[in-house]
């Protein structure tokens, strides 16, 4: 399994923004009470168990493959109608509670981004989700799209090739799959899906002490977000490789006007039921 880099108080501090931003994805899983509903990439959970509250007499199981973020979702926010397992979802199979056909609803929310990285595992997730799902069961999720943090990307990759890391194995650090929608689009319809909604917007967001950093600046978020490129860094050279990511990240991303800083957030959201 691979490493866990999160712990939920570095995600707490850098990114429990990303929770809060997700009113219309929310809005296209559309909760009903007696729902059952499989979330994919739960994080720490907060937002699982908003989903359990709107499922009142259904059931929600948070899937994970961090145990740090398991562990904190289960001491939080377990509850009747609400439980967590860790699992690499890439491997949802392996959990034959995930994939028997029971549930409603799959959902995810900037999730799968992260899991899907690897283009060999794309197509078993993608059937592996819809053999969860009932007949006529909807899989509901939002990640990033074409484009997303694109400035994150080109500075990380820069830096690496300035610590003498070659671009080859620079561009293989980067953990992130952003595909367009008529990829994604494509990938559901293989599976098994029609597709009702899939679309691509520009969300960009403002940096502010909650969205990026509690404690300040861009350097923890960039040390939680970027660790899989900072990794492939020799050790002696990864602290300058971080600085030099926030460095050109601070001169990108500043609006000159106001000095206020936006990161090029990209959303792709889809609707698609279990043919
Ligand atoms: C995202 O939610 O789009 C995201 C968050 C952190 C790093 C990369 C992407």
């Amino acid at each position: 399994m691979a490493k866990d880099h999160w712990t939920s108080d570095r995600y707490d501090s850098a990114a429990s923004f990303v929770p809060k931003l997700t009113s219309k994805v929310i809005s296209y899983l559309d909760v009903q009470p007696n729902d059952r509903i499989l979330d994919i990439g739960c994080g720490d959970g907060v937002l699982t168990t908003q989903i359990a509250q709107s499922a009142t007499s259904g059931k929600v199981l948070g899937l994970d493959a961090s145990e740090s973020f398991i562990s904190t979702a289960r001491d939080k926010y377990g509850s009747p109608n609400c439980n967590f397992q860790h699992l690499d979802c890439t491997k949802l199979d392996q959990c034959p509670e995930a994939v028997d056909g029971s549930w409603d609803k799959v959902f995810s929310n900037a999730a799968m981004h992260w899991i899907l990285r690897k283009p060999d595992i794309r197509s078993s997730f993608f059937q592996n989700v819809n053999k969860a799902l009932k007949s006529g069961g909807t899989f509901v999720f939002e990640m990033g799209g074409s484009g997303n943090v694109a400035e994150v990307q080109a500075a990380a990759t820069a830096a690496l090739i300035h610590a003498g890391v070659p671009l080859e194995k620079a561009r293989e650090a980067n953990p992130w799959f952003f595909p367009s929608a008529e990829h994604m689009s494509a990938l559901l319809s293989d599976a098994g899906f029609e597709v009702q909604v899939c679309e691509h917007e520009y969300r960009a967001t403002k940096l502010t002490a909650e969205t990026v950093d509690k404690s300040g600046g861009l350097e923890g978020w960039v040390k939680l977000m970027c660790a899989q490129f900072l990794e492939v860094v020799e050790e002696g050279k990864r602290d300058a490789a971080a600085k030099e990511i926030c460095d050109v990240l601070e001169e990108i991303i500043t609006r000159h006007e106001d000095g206020s800083k936006w990161l090029g957030y990209t959303r792709l959201r889809a609707i698609a039921k279990k043919r």
